[in-house]
């Protein structure tokens, strides 16, 4: 079954067709990043405006480079939430035109259950139960899954997510955007320990994250620009990584799956590799598929249509959390 999936959350333009929810015959995304850099962050009225521009192109671009024609498609998945709205309006329109026209299925896909199933994406076998680390500029959320569909919230931030605290963290001490990099950089020419800053919520018993106090206490604390930098990574990093081992124990998860942007930092890929039980699997996708990208909703909507029985109409397949 090819899935052509369209992902405009926020400010990358997905376009992708997924084979049974785990082969990628292609992923493009049209990113903004430049565009909303000289504003130090995403300008929503930007972002939709350039999805508009940019859907439809790249529908067109990955049919060609698929050598797909429409007949081979099988169903159009497209993000419905969370997001920004005119984002989001554009994709959903894209994809209710082009079902419409080419009289095919239409699947909605919330896009934390995308970044969730960005893990069937990593080249193995995916074992249930399933804990899963969605962290990014917007989200930092852990989710697990008995089976497909089958979700549960554990916890999230109750201020910031942890991309945006990077991010932050990084315009305070005067280092580039994107901030999770520029930080990450930066704590590797520390030349001793990292500052001592607070762990918020760690010994708390539940998943919930803070990042705020964890931001502003980068403000008040002395050191050189790197030792800070070091010291803000690995408190983020402990208290995810933590919260994260714990739930996996707790449901004695067989997989850990880890989404997002934030994906990207080394500390927390090795430290979650050290530290997870020998019987769970950690995958964390290519890089393209931990960013926001189409080829997860279409993974994600492959296994969530599957189970429904009237190809054809507009499923409404939002996850409850
Ligand atoms: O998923 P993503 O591309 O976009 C959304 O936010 O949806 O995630 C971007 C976030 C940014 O906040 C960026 O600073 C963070 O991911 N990030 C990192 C690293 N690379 C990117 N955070 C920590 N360490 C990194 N190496
Ligand atoms: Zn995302």
């Amino acid at each position: 079954m090819n899935i052509l999936a369209i992902e405009s959350s926020c400010d990358d333009c997905g376009v992708a067709i997924v084979k049974d929810g785990v082969d990628v015959i292609v992923n493009l995304v049209a990113s903004q990043e430049k565009i909303h850099a000289k504003f130090g962050g995403v300008v929503p009225e930007v972002a939709s405006r350039e999805h508009l521009r940019t859907v439809f192109p790249l529908v067109d671009l990955a049919l060609t480079k698929a050598k797909l024609k429409l007949s081979d498609i099988d169903a159009i998945a497209v993000t419905t939430g969370p997001g920004l709205l005119g984002s989001l309006l554009v994709g959903v329109h894209a994809a209710k035109t082009l079902a419409w026209l080419w009289n095919k299925p239409l699947i909605s896909v919330n896009h934390l259950q995308g970044h969730v199933y960005s893990g069937w994406l990593a080249g193995e076998k995916v074992e249930f139960p399933v804990v899963a680390l969605v962290a990014s500029g917007g989200h930092t959320e852990i989710i697990s899954m008995g089976k497909h569909g089958d979700y549960k919230y554990l916890g999230g931030t109750v201020d910031d997510a942890i991309g945006e605290a990077f991010d932050k963290t990084a315009r305070r001490l005067g280092l580039g955007y994107p901030g999770g990099p520029a930080i990450s950089k930066e704590a590797e020419l520390a030349k001793g320990p990292g500052v001592e800053l607070p762990r918020p919520m760690l010994k708390e018993e539940n998943y919930n994250f803070s990042f705020s106090g964890l931001k502003t206490a980068v403000t008040r604390v002395e050191g050189s620009r790197s030792e800070i930098a070091k010291g803000f990574e690995d408190a983020a990093v402990e208290v995810v990584a933590t919260k994260l081992l714990r739930a996996a124990n707790q449901i004695q998860a067989k997989t850990i799956i880890i989404g997002g942007g934030v994906a990207a930092n080394r500390r927390l890929r090795e430290v979650i590799k050290i530290l997870s039980g020998e019987n769970m699997k950690v995958l964390i996708p290519d890089m393209k598929y931990c960013t926001d990208n189409a080829a997860m909703i279409g993974a994600a909507a492959y296994f969530v249509s599957s189970k429904k029985k009237n190809p054809g109409q507009w499923y409404n397949t939002e996850v409850q959390i």
